[in-house]
């Protein structure tokens, strides 16, 4: 494959290549169903019980709580549906935010047409949300918060202790209400301890970790109960029928066991950003960073948003393209749509710094180099597309 720069790990990450191997291995020689009570199918059940405790491991939690899904959206979806229905009859009052994934976002939006109500959370102009708010929102009825931990076009990591803190003083004794974390854009970039936190679900994805697409896990806290989403062969505890995908979950423990020390992999990607956003900040006039700057304690090491004065997102994006530089103008999911600049809206852009943004996403694999070379095309391809203007 021709040289090129990948800034889009937060759309989609390149496998690892031990986890290329895992799923090839997988789909030659585990073929059998792990719901077979015989030796292939023993076979398949073993390597999902072994995916299954390197997903725990990496959240600190019993294997029993990892349930295995198709993906981050499949997570949110079960969590949140799953949960709101089993706790219709305590309450129909939900708590959400207006910078979550459209897996959450929509999902919410589809049970207010059933019936429930939901209450969307600010942000302030970085992309965090306004703790104080929350604490306003919640009431007697409210059975389930849902706030993301890092969002997917900003980078912006949100207070979970601080929030851990208010549903703990709510809850009192009556264990409401349960609180979901959509932590997609988390895995191998920051530590994430749900049972320290008191969170009940946390959605995991494991494409965004060098793991294979397709495939993710939603962590249940023991005791949590959940309406199943896919009723049918009673696989994965109940909870989530369906044939696994044995591969591909062999292939998520490969990509989970290869996070070491995410401490000094989250260094790596920060250093990264802090030189792009200066480098870019510094030498291209009319440019905003949309989101934490580098050393906040808010910043996710990863992800960093960047509105170009005067230029439209699309075309730069396009221009690099040309150079062989791969980048996103938002989330992945919703490029193409309205709804693309929901979260910038709700940090309060203007529609034109809205339309010039840039998301530049990091993964272990990047270099200084590939940035240092970023920056120089942008300020070429800025200079040269303003001029056009
Ligand atoms: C924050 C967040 N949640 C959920 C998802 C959906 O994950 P998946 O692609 O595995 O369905 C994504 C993917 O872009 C994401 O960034």
């Amino acid at each position: 494959m021709k040289n090129h720069i990948y800034l889009d790990n937060a759309a989609t990450t390149r496998p690892a290549p031990n986890v290329i191997e895992t799923v090839v291995q997988c789909l030659e020689n585990i073929y059998g169903n792990p719901s077979s009570v015989h030796r292939l199918g023993v076979e398949a059940e073993k390597v999902v019980a072994r995916a299954r405790e390197a997903v725990a491991r990496i959240l600190k939690a019993d294997p029993k709580e990892i349930i295995f899904t198709s993906g981050g959206s499949e997570s949110n979806n079960l969590a949140i549906k799953g949960s709101a229905y089993s706790l219709a009859n305590r309450g129909k009052h939900i708590i959400t935010t207006s910078i979550e994934h459209a897996s959450v976002y929509s999902v919410c939006q589809d049970l207010e047409e059933d019936g429930f109500t939901v209450t969307y959370l600010p942000v302030n102009e970085q992309g965090i949300v306004k703790v104080e708010e929350l604490e306003k929102a919640l009431r007697e009825d409210t059975i389930l918060v849902t706030i993301m931990h890092v969002n997917n076009e900003t980078g912006a990591v949100q207070p979970l202790e601080e929030i851990a803190k208010i549903i703990k003083k709510a809850r009192g004794d009556k264990k409401l209400p349960v609180w979901h974390v959509d932590a997609v854009q988390t895995l191998g970039k920051l530590p994430l301890n749900p049972k320290k936190l008191g969170i009940n679900f946390v959605s995991l994805s494991a494409h965004k970790a060098h793991g294979p697409k397709g495939t993710g896990a939603l962590y249940i806290a023991d005791g949590t109960t959940v309406r199943p989403q896919i009723s049918g062969g009673g696989q994965e505890r109940g909870i989530r029928s369906g044939t696994e995908n044995v591969p591909a979950i062999a292939g998520f423990g490969a990509a989970v066991s290869n996070i070491k020390d995410i401490k000094q992999d989250s260094r790596h990607m920060a250093a990264l950003r802090e030189l792009l956003v200066e480098g870019i900040l510094e030498n291209i006039p009319g440019t905003r960073l949309n989101g934490p700057p580098p050393g906040s304690q808010h910043a996710a090491p990863h992800i960093a948003n960047i509105s170009f004065a005067g230029v439209r997102g699309e075309v730069l994006l396009h221009y690099l393209e040309g150079e062989g530089i791969y980048v996103s103008t938002g989330s992945a999911c919703s490029s193409r749509k309205e709804s693309e600049h929901r979260v910038l809206r709700s940090m309060g852009l203007k529609e034109e710094e809205m339309e010039g943004a840039i998301r530049f996403s990091f993964s272990t694999q990047n270099t200084e180099e590939e940035v240092k070379t970023v920056i120089k095309k942008l300020k070429e391809s800025v200079k040269e597309l303003r001029s056009f203007g």
